[in-house]
């Protein structure tokens, strides 16, 4: 079975226009899952349907087999401790006010999860290369690709079952980025990932398969590796055209 899977899905923003239509895919669980698609093209949209902030009015979405009840504060609950995010920008994402103590440690006291929070916030900073001297120090105190790994950090502490990251390196330097893509590596083969990024040369070196969104419909679905050999669709052919923009990530 699909850990998730999207049905028919149509969206509009209060009364506006459709800013999805009729977006059908299934992603199996483990899978990496690149969402890619310029601006404007709904990837943002799509993840806040995913993490429940917004409930389609067109189609359903399977988790593990069960439809997401965006407006079911006690499914919510449960779903918030099994799905997390990270998002594009590691300077406001983290509270500049507390320590990075309390902030890899939110998710395991808003979820109510048993045992050592200390520890686990220790083995989440060290997966993403983070020593637990820092536990003590504040945001300011980082640089943008340390703070992302910290982000990172906070979202993998209560060990989700998935991670959506949206432009997660984007707003990091060419080299931080090489080095946060290659830690996405490493972490994405233990969980099932959805990765919004407008990069294929990141999608290329992190997902297995792809989605590409043009205008709020899906143009083209796939194993990523099959896409990239042979783009159909001409939007994605023009996509392809910016890999070289990314080298993929080499170890450093
Ligand atoms: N809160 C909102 N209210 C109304 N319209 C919105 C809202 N958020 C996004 N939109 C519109 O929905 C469409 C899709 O936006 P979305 O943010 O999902 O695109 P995106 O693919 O993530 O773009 P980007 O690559 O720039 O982040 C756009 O036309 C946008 O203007
Ligand atoms: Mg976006």
């Amino acid at each position: 079975m699909s850990l998730i899977s999207v049905e028919n899905v149509g969206f509009a923003y209060g009364t506006g226009r459709a800013v999805l239509e009729d977006i059908s895919f299934q992603v199996p669980r483990g899978a990496n899952v690149g969402l890619v698609g310029e601006s404007g093209s709904g990837k943002s949209t799509l993840l806040r349907l995913l993490l429940g902030l917004e409930t389609p009015q067109k189609g359903r979405i399977l988790f593990d087999g069960a439809p997401l009840a965006a407006r079911d504060k006690r499914f919510m609950r449960g779903y918030r401790t099994r799905v997390q995010a990270v998002f594009q920008d590691p300077y406001s994402s983290l509270n500049p006010a507390h320590r990075i103590q309390r902030i890899v440690t939110e998710p395991l006291r808003s979820l109510k999860v048993a045992g050592d929070h200390h520890k686990m916030a220790q083995a989440a900073l060290e997966a993403v290369g983070l020593g637990p001297d820092i536990l003590q120090r504040y945001p300011r105190q980082f640089s943008g690709g340390q703070r992302q790994r910290i982000a990172i950090a906070r979202a993998i502490v209560a060990r989700p079952e998935l991670v959506l990251a949206d432009e997660a390196v984007s707003a990091l330097d060419l080299s931080t980025r090489v080095r946060v893509v290659d830690l996405f590596q490493s972490i994405s083969q233990q969980m099932t990932m959805i990765f919004v990024s407008h990069d294929m040369g990141v999608v290329a070196a992190l997902c297995d398969h792809m989605v590409v969104l043009d205008r709020g419909r899906i143009v083209e679905a796939g194993e990523t590796r099959a896409i990239l050999r042979n783009p159909q669709h001409a939007y994605t052919q023009s996509l392809l055209a910016s890999i070289p923009r990314m080298p993929v990530p080499a170890q450093i």
